[in-house]
């Protein structure tokens, strides 16, 4: 099935963004029975361990679902770099009473394998981001019967998954939490609102567009499928969900995040991500473009966000929430999604009354 033909009979087009650290099978499987498109987020799954994890989820429903890698480049740092890079994370890890790893071996998951992985398991949907499959690639998971999502935040790299032969692009704005996906420009050249990068993709780029960033409710998926979008992918709208595994701290802290402004830091993981600031953000603020490049940060400051999370401190655990945190709510994940079509429908609605009125004038 076309991609565009399987969001299109989604009884719901709402897609579950993949959140590794906050989402797995349980969220996924619980969007995908409410009608819309789980995601599974496997980037941090080994490859023995992605086939048997989405047969299982294959094995739960037969409602389609995605999964989700991320495309971390191989790396080999110096070891003085991971030595500086240690050192200056020494006093966090200190100040948990956690102890300092050591320089691992291993910094992400071999990405060629993992996907080898993905194509012999041929989920209905599978998305990436941080990069572009080649046209070999993006072939072997079609032939296997799997649509190719490609993560975008400019046109000119949805213009690079179109070129592979990407069956759809999900459009990522400036909005939303978590990483960036950017993979052409620099961070600050692909930092285009879901709104501006929506429409301006349809105009652009003759795929199925999803748009991510920054929408929280019915209202936001009304506005996205008003530009143009095939569908929506929401993230920090599931964070509180019942069926997310969101951590203790984490989820205080996105309750009680209320209006504040995120921003976006390298400081945990060497890549751009958006969050809700805390006390690490801020005090390796002046040192953040000095960290090693992702993967490598993201290795190093693993066990020091797990150390954070056990002990119930918010301070050092990274916070990925997007722009518009403050209208997360707790609840059920299908309820959520359920209420959030109802909500799109009454605002069409609204709006087509008010458009009706304007023309009798
Ligand atoms: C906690 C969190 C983790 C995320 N992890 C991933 C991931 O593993 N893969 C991915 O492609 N996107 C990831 N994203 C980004 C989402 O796919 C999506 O772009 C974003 O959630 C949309 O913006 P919103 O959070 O405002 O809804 C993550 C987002 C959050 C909030």
């Amino acid at each position: 099935m076309s991609l565009a033909a399987l969001l299109e009979a989604l009884p719901i087009p709402i897609v579950q963004a993949p959140m590794v650290g906050a989402s797995f099978d349980a969220l996924a499987l619980a969007v995908s029975a409410a009608g819309g498109l789980g995601t599974l987020a496997i980037a941090t799954l080994g490859p023995g361990e992605i086939g048997p994890a989405i047969a299982g989820l294959k094995a739960q429903t037969d409602a389609p679902f995605a999964v989700n890698l991320l495309m971390a480049p191989k790396v080999a740092p110096e070891a003085a770099e991971v030595d500086r890079a240690l050192a200056r994370l020494a006093p966090w890890y200190a100040g948990l009473g956690a102890p300092l790893p050591a320089a691992p071996n291993l910094f992400a998951q071999d990405f060629d394998a993992q996907l080898a992985a993905v194509i012999a398991a041929a989920p209905a949907v599978a998305s990436f981001s941080f990069g572009v499959l080649t046209a070999a690639q993006a072939a072997a998971l079609r032939t296997a019967g799997t649509c190719v999502v490609g993560t975008a935040t400019t046109v000119a790299e949805a213009r690079a998954w179109a070129a592979v032969g990407a069956d759809g692009i999900c459009a990522q704005g400036f909005e939303a939490g978590g990483h960036r996906g950017h993979f052409l420009a620099e961070v600050e050249a692909s930092l285009v609102g879901t709104m501006a990068l929506v429409a301006t993709l349809r105009a652009a780029v003759d795929l199925p567009v999803i748009a991510a960033g920054g929408i929280m409710d019915g209202r936001g998926v009304a506005a996205a499928l008003a530009l143009g979008a095939a569908a929506v992918q929401m993230g920090t709208a599931f964070l509180l969900a019942d069926e997310a595994v969101t951590s203790k701290p984490w989820r205080r802290a996105i309750a009680t995040a209320g209006y504040e402004p995120t921003r976006l830091t390298r400081a945990f993981t060497g890549r751009h991500a958006r969050g809700i600031e805390n006390r690490f953000m801020r005090e390796m603020k002046g040192v953040e473009d000095e960290v090693p490049a992702y993967p490598v940060q993201n290795r190093l400051t693993q066990p020091l966000r797990a150390a954070s999370a056990q002990a119930d401190e918010p301070e050092t655990i990274s916070l990925w929430a997007g722009q518009a945190v403050g209208l997360a709510r707790p609840g059920a994940a299908g309820d959520m999604v359920r209420r959030w079509w109802a909500q799109a429908g009454e605002v069409a609605a609204e709006l087509a009354a008010r458009t009706g009125r304007g023309s009798d004038r």
